[in-house]
């Protein structure tokens, strides 16, 4: 019985891990990154195990246990306060960059009372964020590229841009159409996936090996380091002051293991939506992993930055 269910588990693994390496969603332009969202958003696993919010959750050191999805409203507001966003009035304009579903952008409306448009380069993200979003919200949702932002300069009072970055190849534009769009004395609140500095720590094999299933398997074409980007931000002809940033790995790290937990404690999710949903769902678990190691080890870095117009 034991070896049956021991040699059940080996042959999942090897299927998994086969699925794992031929189906790689490796970038290759922007438009993997869209097809790659419109798939997660269309297979609805993605929301229906880890809710509205594709990023990661904020877990402060005096908060004891807390829910993953809990967790992940908990970032919006302690990035909106840490940022400065919540000294805007009522009404203000922000521009949500990579707005995935709309998790942030609703909150920003909601609880803020911002005019708010989320743009994301995924189609199935916009109509699955205006399907979500009640008509009494000042929230409106747009396909756009963040390289190419269609608005005038100074055009928002606030630019939220979380987790968006590690899938753009070009981090100059992208700093420079985020500064670009911002008034002069706004608000900027940026967060990401970021490398450990390379020149302060050379990668080892199996590093290298760690970082490029990281960028391959989520279509991310480069991850910068959080003094890289401060320097993109710092560069950009139309940065109008300082820069800011801090590293919260440390208070999202928990948010790997809980993704993974959620899985377990919505089996009901995989019975909806099917057996092939379960497969998919395991195929991630390898890469949620490695993030973990990769998080834990510092290899990677959770990035946040602000700035004033
Ligand atoms: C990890 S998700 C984060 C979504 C959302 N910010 C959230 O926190 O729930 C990354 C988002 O960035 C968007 N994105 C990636 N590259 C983009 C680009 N070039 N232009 C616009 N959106 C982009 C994706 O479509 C996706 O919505």
């Amino acid at each position: 019985m034991l070896i049956n269910f021991a040699l059940a588990s080996l042959i999942l693994a090897f299927l998994i891990i086969i699925l794992w390496s031929f189906n790689s969603r490796q970038y290759k332009s922007s438009s993997t990154v869209s097809s790659s969202y419109d798939a997660w958003t269309n297979e609805k696993l993605l929301e229906e195990l880890w809710g509205e919010h594709i990023h990661l959750g904020y877990y402060s050191k005096a908060s004891k246990r807390i829910d993953f999805r809990q967790a992940k409203i908990d970032f919006v507001h302690n990035l909106v306060h840490w940022s400065g966003l919540d000294k805007l009035p009522k009404g203000s304009r922000i521009i949500d960059i990579g707005c995935g579903i709309g998790g942030s952008s609703r909150i920003l409306a909601r609880d803020y009372g911002f005019d708010v448009l989320g743009i994301t380069i995924s189609s199935e993200q916009v109509k699955r964020a205006k399907q979500l979003t009640s008509n009494n919200l000042c929230c409106r949702f747009e396909v756009m590229d963040a390289l190419d932002l269609q608005f005038s300069d100074g055009s928002f009072d606030g630019v939220w841009s979380v987790e968006a970055g590690a899938h753009i190849l070009n981090k100059q534009r992208y700093a420079d159409e985020m500064l670009r769009v911002l008034r002069p004395g706004g608000f900027l609140a940026v967060a990401d996936w970021n490398r450990a500095n390379y020149k302060q720590k050379s990668l080892g094999l199996i590093d290298s090996l760690i970082m490029k299933q990281l960028l391959d398997q989520w279509s991310h074409p480069e991850f910068s380091s959080i003094k890289s980007f401060s320097h993109n931000l710092l560069n950009s002809q139309y940065c109008g002051g300082k820069i800011e940033s801090d590293d919260w790995s440390k208070f999202t790290k928990p948010s790997w293991i809980d993704s993974i937990i959620e899985g377990f404690r919505r089996l009901d999710v995989f019975i909806k939506l099917g057996p092939k949903s379960f497969l998919q769902g395991m195929r991630e678990i390898p890469t949620i992993l490695l993030m973990r190691m990769a998080f834990g080890s510092r290899l990677m870095q959770f990035g946040v930055f602000r700035s004033r117009g």
